[in-house]
């Protein structure tokens, strides 16, 4: 009988690698202090939960409430009967947040990219990708049959190069991330702008780890550089520091209507829980009136990237909340990760093919909940294990 031999087999490879990754399993919801399902209670270090707005009580009680008036699902498609009133809202207010003509919604920043790559690119176009964007852009640029060039992170002289050799093209897309998941770095927008003005070209910019955290009450990072009406496309998630779940593309009406009659993952995947739709509206009243969040974040992210590169430890090219260690091969990157857990960190490793073989991490993203304590905690801890790991 026909069975699964390969897939173990390939399972064992990455065992006998070190790069095996069981799930976690957490007791309760997502929180600055978690517990473990052993019952441990560990510093949670590694979660998008930027602003702790998972447990905010203005969002917890919005999406109770839209659940007693709406129900638990949406019951349909948005094109059939799964447009309800909240979703419209939703869009028309992330449209006046983003200062854009309009927006769409997506069931997540993953389909948002797919959605929105796979519908606006063909074999007569071309995509320029930053080599580090992330998977979901690769995948969706991966879904058609355009034309496509990578190149070197933030290397604008090698983008200027290919932008130059694409002329002959029907359209040209820059694609970047806003912040870089895995490094935390900041693309540098107003020259890829600037590029792409030169030489005809759109820009599109994925600020899943920029919304909520980059710019004014967190508008993402065309906000940041003030460079609104330049930037053609902007994608944001709702998963990460606004703490539900759900994507969009904030762009023209025009793209929008495209959008609704041509993206696969819009068009045939049921629309977000309307109680979703409410905790986004609730989260983005609270990015308006509680800019003390973002500050904070700000603040605890940037004294604790100082207090970690004053012991000596490589934070790679760092600039935001997310402050990716660098430990070096796979395994031994696992194993850091895995020892700052016995000191009571959560501090998630990531490596090959994710990252370089030898730049394996750790990443650690700092919130607006983590207080004086808790950082001095987790410095304690990265401390003693990155002096037994040589890394300091
Ligand atoms: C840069 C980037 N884009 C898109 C996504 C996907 O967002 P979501 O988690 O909402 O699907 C992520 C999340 O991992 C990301 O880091």
């Amino acid at each position: 009988m026909a069975g699964f031999q390969h897939i173990e087999r390939q399972l064992n490879e990455l065992k006998q690698a070190g790069r095996y990754r069981p799930l976690t399993v957490w007791e309760g919801g997502s929180d600055s202090w978690m517990t473990l399902d052993n019952g441990r209670r560990v510093l949670q270090m590694s979660s998008n939960n930027y602003l702790g707005l998972t447990q905010h009580p203005s969002l917890k009680t919005a999406a109770a409430e839209a659940i007693g008036t709406y129900g638990v699902g949406a019951g349909s498609v948005r094109t059939i009967t799964g447009t309800l009133d909240i979703h419209d809202t939703l869009e028309r207010r992330l449209a006046e947040f983003k200062g854009t003509e309009a927006t769409l919604v997506f069931q997540s920043g993953f389909t948002t990219n797919q959605g929105v790559l796979s519908s606006i690119l063909g074999p007569d176009d071309v995509v320029i990708s930053d080599e580090l964007n992330h998977a979901s852009i690769i995948d969706g640029i991966r879904l058609t049959k355009t034309n496509k060039r990578i190149y070197g992170h933030k290397d604008l002289d090698q983008l200027e190069a290919v932008l130059k050799e694409c002329g002959g093209f029907r359209q040209r897309l820059v694609v970047t991330d806003g912040v870089f998941s895995m490094d935390g770095d900041i693309a540098p927008l107003p020259q890829i702008v600037e590029l792409a003005e030169r030489y005809d070209a759109l820009v599109y910019v994925d600020d899943a780890h920029a919304s909520g955290v980059l710019g004014k009450h967190g508008k993402g990072s065309t906000d940041h550089f003030g460079l609104h009406g330049r930037v053609h496309i902007q994608v944001g998630t709702l998963s990460k520091a606004i703490g539900a779940v759900g994507g969009y593309v904030a762009s023209s009406q025009v793209l929008k209507d495209y959008l609704t009659h041509t993206a696969r993952a819009f068009l045939f995947s049921t629309a977000l829980p309307p109680s979703v739709a409410a905790t986004c509206l609730a989260a983005i009243e609270v990015l308006r009136n509680e800019p003390e969040l973002t500050e904070r974040l700000w603040n605890n992210a940037n004294s604790f990237r100082a207090s970690l590169q004053a012991a000596g430890f490589d934070t790679g090219g760092s600039e935001t909340p997310i402050i990716p260690i660098i430990v070096g091969e796979p395994a031994r990157a696992l194993d850091f990760s895995r020892r700052l857990l016995e000191e009571g960190i959560c501090a998630q490793g990531i490596v090959y093919p994710t990252v370089a073989m030898d730049k394996g991490r750790v990443r650690l993203i700092i919130t607006a909940q983590h207080t004086e304590e808790d950082l001095a905690f987790a410095l304690g801890a990265l401390t003693k294990v990155g002096k037994e790991f040589g890394l300091i």
